[in-house]
């Protein structure tokens, strides 16, 4: 029992989607194998594309990715709009982070100093200003910082779009578990499922997120030393336009997001735990989500409570993604995106349509290398 495709990606959430797409575009064949497409971190995620609210002083490097891939994603909307003619809820609002007290204000202007050395928008904001901007923020907070270009998507719209547009584009999609790799001598030549069916493919792409390290074996360091973070979110519902913006905000050093949904709906995130696969709700994680978000937002006691959601984020060494070859020929990688996969999506799916049809990428992949951790373990 077997199949054969020019492309076989594993993996259907946002990213595993994308890449499909984009190859199917390219005149590739292309199927897709998933137990449960877009059940993981693309179902969990808060859809935040924020390069600004999420660059940490470490992170020049990613910056740069981020930077990218947001400025892809209103051509990639755009044409999957015109492709699917459904909403995915983007939305250009900017983000505002408010400073909970004197020092996080402090903190927050070492970070704006930090982003205008790199040449990164954004501004700080008096109190009033903040006030002004978001009316619903708690009364007393001192100021803030304005990322004009940090926005939102639905990335459930997304999946859903996605997952009609490889429909469209002719992908094949098997709900599958993978079971394990074909492998002839040092290349990968596609995966075979649980249930026993082999997908014979030129090019294998690795696509599952978190669990992209546990699927079957290789030999050593051909598998991507990704790691499960786990994040809850939670989906409220009150009255639209309580807020205006993507809100953020460290409430004693506790960092919380509110994403208000132009349905009226509001994504509260995240946690973020090392606690391997265990995806149940923590009930300690709920409640300082919810006690940070009703600080900084007082009416939130008010609205409707919809949703608890949890999965895994693929974490990796260096928080930066993996995107590009293999130790094996024939095998690509793409996951470790972290806390920023469905901003990636459309970069890493352009950069492995490419790497597929044996063009280089038009962005500097370097500082995603999959092969870099093994190379430096060699070189030590
Ligand atoms: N991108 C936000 C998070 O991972 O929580």
């Amino acid at each position: 029992m077997g199949s054969t495709a020019d492309v076989v990606v594993v993996g259907a959430g946002v990213i595993g989607l994308s890449v499909a797409w984009r190859c199917a575009q390219r005149g590739l064949t292309v199927t897709v194998v998933d137990p449960q497409p877009g059940s993981g971190a693309s179902w969990t995620a808060a859809g935040m594309l924020a390069p600004v609210t999420e660059l940490h002083y470490e992170g020049r490097s990613l910056l740069a990715l981020n930077q990218d891939s947001a400025a892809r994603y209103p051509g990639f909307v755009a044409e999957l709009a015109d492709l699917v003619g459904l909403d995915v809820g983007y939305a250009r609002c900017g983000t505002v982070q408010a400073a909970w007290d004197a020092a996080d204000l402090a903190a927050l202007r070492d970070l704006h100093a930090f982003q205008a050395a790199l040449g990164v928008e954004s501004r700080m904001l008096t109190a009033r200003e903040l006030r002004e901007a978001e009316p619903g923020l708690a009364a007393g907070l001192p100021g803030g910082l304005w990322a004009a270009d940090d926005h939102q998507i639905d990335n459930r719209l997304l999946h859903g779009a996605l997952a009609r547009a490889v429909a469209v584009a002719g992908v094949r999609e098997i709900r599958a578990r993978v079971g394990g790799w074909l492998v002839d001598g040092d290349r990968v030549t596609g995966v075979r499922t649980g249930d026993g069916q082999a997908v014979r493919a030129g090019t294998t792409v690795l696509a599952a997120g978190a669990w992209s390290a546990t699927i079957g074996t290789l030999p050593a360091g051909a598998l991507p030393p990704v790691r499960p973070v786990k994040g809850q979110t939670l989906r409220l519902r009150g009255p639209a336009g309580l807020l205006a913006h993507v809100v953020r905000g460290a409430v004693r050093g506790n960092p919380v997001y509110l994403v208000p949904r132009g349905d009226g709906s509001l994504v509260v995130g995240a946690s973020s735990e090392e606690a391997g696969f265990d995806l149940s709700p923590r009930a300690g994680a709920v409640y300082e989500l919810l006690r940070d978000a009703q600080l900084l937002v007082p009416a939130l006691g008010e609205v409707r409570f919809e949703e608890v959601s949890t999965s895994v984020r693929p974490g990796s060494p260096d928080n930066l993604p993996m995107i590009g070859a293999s130790a094996l020929d024939g095998l690509i990688v793409a996951t470790g995106h972290y806390r920023n996969g469905i901003l990636l999506a459309p970069l890493t799916a352009d950069a492995v349509a490419d790497l597929a049809t044996g063009r280089p990428p038009d962005t500097d992949l370097a500082a995603c290398d999959p092969r870099r951790f093994t190379r430096s373990e060699v070189e030590v």
